[in-house]
């Protein structure tokens, strides 16, 4: 069981880095070109356990895929191309992604394909994803369930679907839009706002999709059964990575970080927006456009006061993967933050809502949490003089990111049981808070 052990806050720094490639556009760019007809070739492919679990799976399904010099190929057969033996089992691994989205992909299947994951992916909810694919004509077994493992069985049957998403989840879209790819006829979903990079990479790809974009909700038109060829694509940095070290910098002191190369898609930068209502001050520069998404390098600086947040609901859904980096800047605000409509939060690796209120108030921060609410009662003079053990937290990638970050600023002895998870999303992050200066002890 990998430990990491800090006992040293982090000095000034001055830094540049780069983050590893982003999480939704990697499976996306593996699963849309799995998809097209052609020879992709992906660079900046993070080796994460995520997207290993993504090449593992998509082999199983008879993609070729291979990496030379860095480059990953893979050998899309087209729409509805999967070639594989009966009886396959996908293990989907801690990706909650990949699982939801390889479903939507499966729905013309003609031979039953099981899927598992981890302990933690086990307990998420799958039936918002079965329900819409079994409108579309797909079988799941056994019936009614909710969680993996589940079979699915395809239909050569397939009826196109008028779909409401009220969740605000870019998983439960996207295994519609990739169902309605193989689908014949229109799909029209009407979602409310989420990540829109799936939208945004058919576009790119000028497969046969329509968006309507409206305050709440955007609605999606997408005609099946039209092929799209192979394409080369870049994966800019993450976000949601990004995030850890921006909150660093922010609570370090004299300390300047520059961010290169990172996705600033709108409907990823609710985090930005947070903190930036909370008195921080970030900027984007170099912004351009690459494969139909926003490009940018963050600077970021280390700063004093922080000021507490009502968070506006609506970014909810844009922030969604940084709320618990968020709530370690809303400990060090002066005054209460107050965070709402957040039950699905609970409902990511790990339930985080819980957890990270835990975690606060393990360093002496009180807080009022619900089922979909968190209330955090800020302290500006913050400092941690204890030994605090972190563990029993499903192995959460990113509640282990967000403990690191906390011993580093706010001080104390802190112990970080299941420390490998973070590979899950990131594995550069280590690398990286020890190119920045950081000391720390990590034994396998
Ligand atoms: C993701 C969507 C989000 C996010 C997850 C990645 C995606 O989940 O939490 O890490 O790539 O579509 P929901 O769509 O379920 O909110």
């Amino acid at each position: 069981m990998a430990k990491i052990v800090i006992q040293e806050k982090i000095k000034a720094f001055n830094k540049v880095i780069k983050v590893d490639g982003d999480k939704s556009l990697s499976i996306r760019s593996l699963l849309i070109g799995s998809q097209s007809y052609g020879v992709c070739k992906i660079k900046n492919l993070p080796k994460s356990e995520d997207i290993l679990s993504t090449i593992e799976g998509l082999k199983k399904l008879g993609i070729k895929i291979y990496f030379k010099n860095k480059i990953c190929f893979l050998h899309g057969n087209g729409l509805n191309g999967f070639n594989y033996k009966k009886n396959i089992t996908i293990n989907a691994g801690n990706s909650g992604t990949f699982a939801r989205l390889l479903l939507g992909l499966l729905i013309k299947s003609p031979h039953e394909i099981k899927l598992i994951g981890d302990r933690s992916l086990s307990k998420r909810d799958f039936q918002r994803i079965t329900d819409p694919l079994k409108k579309f004509g797909a079988v799941f077994k056994p019936k009614n369930q909710r969680n993996l493992p589940l079979k699915i069985l395809g239909t050569e049957f397939l009826k196109p679907i008028d779909y409401l998403e009220k969740k605000g989840s870019a998983q439960v879209k996207s295994s519609i839009i990739l169902a309605a790819l193989n689908t014949p006829g229109k799909t029209l979903i009407n979602a409310k706002k989420s990540r829109n990079h799936t939208e945004l990479f058919l576009k790119y790809l000028k497969a046969p999709i329509k968006i309507i974009v409206k305050k709440k909700y955007d609605i999606i038109e997408i005609i099946g059964e039209n092929q799209f060829k192979s394409f080369n694509y870049e994966i800019p940095g993450d976000m949601s990575s990004s995030a850890f070290f921006i909150v660093l910098t922010l609570l370090s002191k004299n300390s300047k970080l520059k961010i290169k190369n990172v996705n600033v898609n709108p409907t990823r930068t609710g985090f930005i927006k947070i903190i930036n209502k909370m008195g921080a001050n970030i900027k984007f520069i170099n912004k351009r456009n690459v494969f139909g998404e926003q490009l940018a390098d963050i600077c970021v600086n280390s700063q004093k006061n922080f000021k507490p947040i009502n968070c506006p609901v609506e970014l909810n859904s844009n922030a969604i993967d940084e709320f618990l980096i968020i709530f370690l800047l809303a400990s060090k605000a002066k005054g209460t933050s107050t965070f709402k409509n957040l039950g699905e939060l609970n409902k990511k690796e790990s339930p985080r809502l819980k957890i990270g209120s835990k975690i606060l108030n393990k360093m002496n921060i009180k807080t009022v949490y619900t089922n979909s609410s968190i209330k955090i009662y800020g302290n500006p003079n913050l400092k941690v003089n204890k030994k605090i053990s972190i563990s029993n937290y499903y192995q959460d990638h990113r509640v282990c990111m967000m403990t690191v970050i906390a011993s580093l600023v706010f001080g104390g002895k802190w112990t970080i049981n299941d420390a490998n998870c973070y590979k899950s999303s990131f594995p550069s992050f280590l690398r990286l808070i020890n190119k920045i200066g950081c000391n720390f002890k990590y034994s396998k």
